[in-house]
């Protein structure tokens, strides 16, 4: 059973504040219940009418004969609370609230909806909404909302976090033929949000894709929980507005939304599986080529074509995209070369030519549908007079029956010409496209799909056993200190403390303790400004390299003091750090930035003084990652082909890189407090790591 069964099949709907006048939203939701064939039973409540729509009406809710498994209630505002209270209070679990007014018109809003979630919870109930256009289920059926128009059935789950756009999304996929399962508008997500609904549709047996639009993401780091999971069922396709600084403002003031990083959105996206759509067109191509298409096998595209100019913008798009292009196996060369005229090619992109028909065509995509080396197939057509595009249309709706393990897309490019056909192959389950590019563009998103199902099996997170406690005490003494910010030498403790080699630090206060520290570690050491204040030590001569002796040491000590009132006057210095002088390595980086919506958010890339010329970084949730994430996360980076060895270079060890990063992962997920943390440089040797420089800063 579906997770919010009762909510999309109930056996009995109440609509609170139906009305009896044509217009009004609490008349349409009623007119809606009624004309999407809902069987159940509907019982309208107003208490100044004794029938809507043929049915009979109550004046409570409280007075229907049953309690209904769902009420759906389009009073004004300052009725909500009551009417919900008395929902609780009468045993009903589930409800829609269409009414406006909540936490999207500002303060007080904000404040009625806290209140509203608090009854909802009281009386352990569920609700979609505030500020909502309601829900469509196409299988039980009902249109619990007030949309202009009911879809049409088929096996898209679609969510959105504005109404508006379900309207606008409905009507135009009426035109297009395009059904749908669920269709859930998500308002305010004061209760149920995406992760509910994702979470349904992953187990509805009717919904073969998840499609959403939203602005904000409210449980990130559940979400993310819930969409991993999802994903390994179902594709899910999203389209996250709000990624311009203007977009995001407009979108918290949309449904009073706290927007996250794009980044850190990006990250979650990408680690759960969930394909990002750009834009709404993308949106929905991708929805149809998953609706319509099996899963392709492997990446491998052949493409068939009456036209040069066609084939070669395609196949330039399978390279873009990180698609091949399939090679054929000897036999479907000589088949298509005995059969085709001598001036065709028969190889990828196979070209029939300007004269051929449907017969030509039929015969091209049989034979190259029928080559195992083959995954998917694009077939192209421009309009001549020597074919009839409604026959080319049949021969592929015939041949593709065939081969149903192989998904088929077509760009019938061209206007009148080619309108019937085009209708007639999505009509028929083959996506049409007016051009090649998002023709190509779904079939790689069938590919991204099918990769990401192959390689995310369900993992255990990365995990360390840190010694929590210590890490605990140094962090007690910093803010007893009134500090937020660590010294280098505090942090190097902490990630030692999380089995991550550092470079031997120590502070001192006085230019002899500074020398004994030196002797201890051996020569050479390095001296560095100890100060919350200062961020760039080598600016203000804060930085001694290539001590060799206890004289050295002594005199760095002195000379950097000089150096930084020099520069700075008074500023706080909490003592000078001495650090084993370590040897050269690849330099990388490792940092870590709190989300609000997503939690820790890590970075790695190539480290050193030009991270934020170069940015060669990877980003990844530090919440459920795993080791084969964190080696993805190593991959994309050119950091990755320096570690592998560039030149000649011995490689580097790349596990130990593996294991700091999820040494940090463990650390900020153990400890909230971690705001902001950065390792610049970690070296990597041929053997092990070691952390040069550690800033961690911690929530005062
Ligand atoms: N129980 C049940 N019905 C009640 C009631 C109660 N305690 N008190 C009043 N009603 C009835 C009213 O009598 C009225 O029916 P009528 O037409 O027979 O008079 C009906 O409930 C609606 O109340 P009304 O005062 O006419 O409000 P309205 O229809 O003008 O507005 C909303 C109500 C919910 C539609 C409106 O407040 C609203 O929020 N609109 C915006 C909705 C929206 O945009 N949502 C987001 C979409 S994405």
């Amino acid at each position: 059973m579906a997770y919010l069964e009762k909510l999309f099949n109930p056996t009995s709907v109440a609509v609170i504040g139906a009305s009896r006048t044509p217009g009004k939203i609490g008349y349409a939701i009623v007119n809606n219940i009624i004309s999407s064939g809902y069987h159940g039973n509907l019982y309208p409540i107003n208490p100044r009418e004794e029938e809507i729509l043929g049915k009979r009406c109550y004046k409570k809710v409280s007075e229907v004969p049953e309690v209904v498994d769902l009420a759906v209630l389009s009073v004004p505002v300052s009725l909500v609370l009551e009417v919900a209270k008395e929902c609780g209070r009468t045993g009903i679990r589930n409800l829609v609230v269409i009414t406006a007014g909540f936490k999207e018109v500002g303060k007080e809003g904000a404040a009625l909806e806290e209140e509203l979630n608090q009854i909802v919870k009281e009386y352990k109930m569920r609700m979609l909404g505030p500020n909502c256009l309601g829900l469509m289920d196409t299988y039980t059926p009902i249109n619990a909302s007030f949309s202009a128009n009911s879809p049409l059935k088929g096996e898209i789950a679609f969510l959105s976090q504005s109404g508006a756009l379900c309207a606008s999304i409905l009507d135009w996929s009426l035109q297009k033929g395009l059904g749908f399962s669920k269709f859930v508008s998500l308002g305010n997500k004061a209760d149920l949000n995406e992760a509910d609904f994702i979470a349904d549709a992953a187990e509805d047996p009717y919904s073969r894709v998840i499609v959403g639009y939203i602005e904000s993401v409210v449980e990130g780091e559940r979400f993310v929980q819930v969409a991993r999971k999802a994903s390994l069922k179902k594709p899910i396709i999203l389209i996250k507005s709000g990624t311009s600084k203007a977009g995001a403002q407009a979108a918290s003031s949309h449904t009073g939304a706290l927007a996250g990083s794009d980044q850190a959105y990006e990250t979650a996206f990408k680690q759960s599986g969930i394909l990002r759509a750009r834009s709404m067109e993308e949106l929905f191509n991708l929805a149809i080529a998953f609706a319509t298409q099996p899963i392709p096998k492997g990446d491998r595209v052949a493409i068939v074509t009456n036209s040069g100019g066609p084939g070669i913008i395609a196949t330039d798009n399978v390279e873009h995209q990180d698609l091949k292009m399939a090679r054929f196996t000897k036999e479907t060369v000589d088949n298509l070369r005995k059969n085709l005229p001598l001036e065709a090619n028969v190889y990828n992109p196979v070209d029939v030519i300007g004269d051929a028909d449907e017969r030509r065509y039929a015969f091209a995509l049989n034979t190259v549908l029928a080559d195992p080396g083959v995954d998917s197939v694009l077939v192209l057509l421009t309009p001549t007079a020597t074919l009839d595009p409604l026959k080319v249309a049949g021969v592929i709706i015939d041949i593709r029956k065939n081969f149903p393990d192989k998904p088929v897309v077509t760009a019938f490019m061209g206007g009148t010409k080619v309108v019937e056909a085009a209708e007639r192959l999505s009509r028929s389950n083959i996506p049409c496209f007016p051009f090649p590019e998002p023709a190509i563009g779904s079939l790689a998103g069938l590919v991204r799909y099918n990769q990401h199902r192959l390689e995310a099996k369900e993992e255990r997170e990365y995990s360390f056993l840190g010694e929590k406690r210590r890490v605990a005490d140094i962090f007690r003494e910093v803010r007893d200190l009134d500090r937020v910010v660590l010294l280098g030498s505090e942090g190097a403790e902490v990630l030692a403390h999380y089995g991550i080699t550092v470079a031997p630090t120590s502070l001192a206060v006085t230019p002899e303790q500074a020398a004994t520290f030196a002797e201890e570690v051996g020569y050479p050491v390095v001296l560095k400004v100890a100060s919350p204040k200062i961020l760039h030590k080598t600016d203000v001569g804060g930085v001694k390299l290539n001590l060799n002796s206890s004289g050295e040491v002594e005199r760095a000590f002195v000379d950097i003091l000089d150096n930084v009132h020099h520069y700075l006057g008074n500023v706080q210095i909490c003592g000078i750090e001495v650090q084993k002088m370590v040897p050269r390595g690849r330099e990388l980086i490792i940092g870590m930035k709190r989300d609000v919506q997503f939690g820790p958010l890590l970075m790695f890339g190539l480290g050193g003084i030009y991270v934020n010329l170069l940015k060669d970084v990877s980003f990844r949730l530090a919440q459920g990652l795993t080791q084969r994430e964190i080696e993805r996360m190593i991959r994309e980076t050119k950091a990755f082909t320096l570690l592998k060895g560039f030149r000649g270079d011995a490689p580097a060890d790349v596990k130990s890189v593996v294991e700091t990063i999820g040494q940090v992962a463990q650390l900020v997920r153990d400890f909230p407090e971690i705001t902001e943390l950065d390792i610049n440089p970690l070296l990597a040797y041929e053997k092990g790591v070691s952390a040069l420089d550690v800033k961690i800063t911690i929530a005062s």
